[in-house]
């Protein structure tokens, strides 16, 4: 059998499981996505289940096409907008939610998340199944989250029927949440889409850091077992060749006078191009964290564009609560 052929059997064979109530990994061009019939409750409660997730912390729906989101909320000019605009793709919007979608999507709140992926394979999925799918990362709760099947694989391998590949994820970091409030674009978890390109459509207010904006956003996530530690350049170079020993160093881009000694480096760009060095960081922290390392040190990644959702991830994968 091809790649091609296999990939088109998973396909049919994932449309099968969510007709059923069952769940699957699936690629999007963000991260790989654990999804459910949105609809149906005990399809996502399997969701909660497989993740080891609270079931406080809401899942995002993904829908068919654009005409679906005002089946599941109400929407208002400025959300119109943002949707026509940047889906399908990376963003996902809050919204005032209708009585359509199930409490335990929401987590008991009055608002939904909405998104519409451009991967190619889980927009063939989710058009075959006809419906709003919800779906989380496909990680356990707290943890890395996974950019290829093989990372799913490694998280909910045991957990889960099916994980259809779709190739490694073009963005490598979670879609960008937002959310109107009083007219103005709130961003509640950076991402792929900057709040410069959101400032084309509106005011943008970006979160004040270290405010609990989303449920999911409680500090301490995406996290790699090892302990890791956000430090500057300086700090680093300070460090002698014996307290190298036994750490990992997570580098934007190379420096080799600041790599000598590690025990482990990952460069997330030769070029020093901060859309690969989101493409590659989940990847990389997974790498490190396979590598029996006492401690993970990372680089902080300057700049305000998707630099900003980079640093995100790194602070919450630091944090130790
Ligand atoms: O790129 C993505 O968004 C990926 C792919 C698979 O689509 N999904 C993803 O889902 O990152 P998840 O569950 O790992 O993160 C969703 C975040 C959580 O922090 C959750 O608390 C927040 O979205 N969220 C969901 N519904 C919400 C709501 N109604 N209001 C505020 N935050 C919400
Ligand atoms: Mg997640």
């Amino acid at each position: 059998m091809t790649g091609e052929e296999s990939s088109l059997d998973s396909a049919s064979a994932a449309v099968q499981i969510l007709r059923e109530g069952g769940i699957v990994g699936l690629p999007t061009e963000t991260v790989y996505g654990l999804a459910a019939d949105a609809l149906n409750p005990m399809a996502c409660a399997r969701i909660f289940e497989a993740k080891g997730r609270p079931l406080a912390d809401p899942l995002i729906v993904h829908v068919p096409d654009i005409s679906w989101i005002t089946r599941l909320g109400v929407t208002n000019l400025l959300v119109d907008r943002l949707a026509a605009a940047f889906w399908p793709g990376p963003l996902t919007i809050v919204i005032p939610r209708n009585q359509t979608v199930p409490d335990i999507v929401t987590g008991g709140q009055n608002t939904v998340a909405v998104r519409m992926s451009a991967h190619p394979v889980f927009a063939s999925i989710i058009g075959a199944f006809g419906g709003p799918l919800a779906a989380p990362s496909a990680n356990r709760f707290g943890r890395i989250s996974p950019t290829s099947a093989e990372h799913v694989m490694q998280e909910l391998g045991s957990r889960i029927p099916l994980v259809v590949d779709g190739g490694p994820c073009a963005h490598g970091i979670e879609s960008t949440i937002i959310q109107i409030v009083e007219n103005k674009i709130q961003i509640l978890r950076s991402g792929p889409i900057s709040s410069e390109a959101l400032g084309l459509y509106g005011e943008v207010q970006s979160p004040a850091s270290n405010t609990p904006v989303t449920p999911g956003s409680m500090k301490s996530h995406y996290a790699p077992r090892t302990p890791m530690e956000v430090l500057s350049v300086a700090a680093v170079a300070e460090m002698n060749m014996t307290a190298r020993v036994g750490c990992g160093l997570l580098l934007p881009r190379p420096n080799d006078s600041l790599s000598a000694g590690f025990s482990s480096v990952e460069v997330l760009s030769a070029s020093g191009d901060p859309v690969e060095m989101a493409t590659h960081l989940f990847a990389a922290m997974r790498r490190l964290d396979a590598s029996e390392l006492e401690r993970i040190l990372a680089i902080p990644v300057l700049g305000d564009g998707i630099e900003i959702a980079i640093m995100e991830r790194l602070y919450k994968a630091s944090a130790h609560e």
